[in-house]
């Protein structure tokens, strides 16, 4: 699969939502993250912003949900017009049966870990996802500093796809910049969300694509994307 880009509107002006999904229409997702000041310590949007957001944009929407009890709200969030929707495992109650619903209700399914979280304890859940979501920041902010310690994990989940054959795309969502998308792509990431990287520079739609031919130059060179 191509590397995909997501620009995180958490760095755009929420004055002009519309304007700025416009800005990057070269992107493969706009990446919309949910934040209720329980699960992280921010306030952002919720299920009536993103229902406009759908009807004001043609590029499909990734929202990334950081809030408590995502089995409750994460269905309002698809029947919202969301194209996948990604909800946090550490506050899931039931992910099986909520990534079930998800996917019934007919978006992608996808499952996020905080930097603390291992991979390993889901392994045999990944079947029932769509895309996993590995932070490389602490979720709650744009503009932080990208964390290298995470490159490790994103190599292992890489070789856990592999093993099973599975079809699972992986994001990395946190500092990805210039200076950091190779080595992500290089470790195993195919979807990369960038805030400040994408809404911080003059021409959004150029820093896409730079983006974009980074990670795939990057990509084409790993040794996990050799035999595809
Ligand atoms: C942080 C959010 C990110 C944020 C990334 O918790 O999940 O999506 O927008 O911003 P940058 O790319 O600036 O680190
Ligand atoms: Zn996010």
């Amino acid at each position: 699969m191509a590397a995909q880009i997501n620009p995180s509107i958490l760095s755009a002006d929420f004055a002009r939502l519309a304007d700025e999904a416009k800005a990057v229409e070269g992107a493969d997702w706009l990446h919309v993250d949910v934040m209720d000041n329980h699960f992280v310590p921010n306030l952002t949007l919720g299920v009536p912003v993103v229902e406009s957001l759908a009807r004001a944009t043609d590029t499909p929407l990734d929202c990334h949900l950081m809030i408590e009890a995502p089995d409750r709200w994460a269905p309002q969030y698809v029947e919202a017009g969301a194209s996948s929707v990604t909800f946090h495992v550490e506050a899931a109650a039931a992910p099986v049966r909520l990534a079930r619903e998800i996917r019934a209700k007919g978006a992608r399914a996808s499952m996020a870990l905080k930097p603390a979280t291992p991979i390993e304890p889901y392994e045999d859940l990944l079947p029932e996802l769509d895309m996993l979501l590995i932070m490389t920041v602490e979720p709650g902010f744009g503009g932080q500093a990208f964390l290298d310690i995470m490159l490790p994990k994103i190599r292992r989940t890489r070789e856990l796809i592999s093993k099973h054959g599975l079809e699972l795309w992986l994001q990395v969502d946190g500092g990805v910049s210039a200076a950091t998308i190779e080595r992500c792509a290089d470790a195993g990431a195919d979807v990369f969300v960038a805030g400040s990287a994408v809404y911080g520079a003059s021409d959004p739609a150029e820093a896409v694509r730079v983006l974009r031919n980074q990670a795939e130059g990057a990509t084409a060179k790993a040794s996990w994307a050799c035999d595809h």
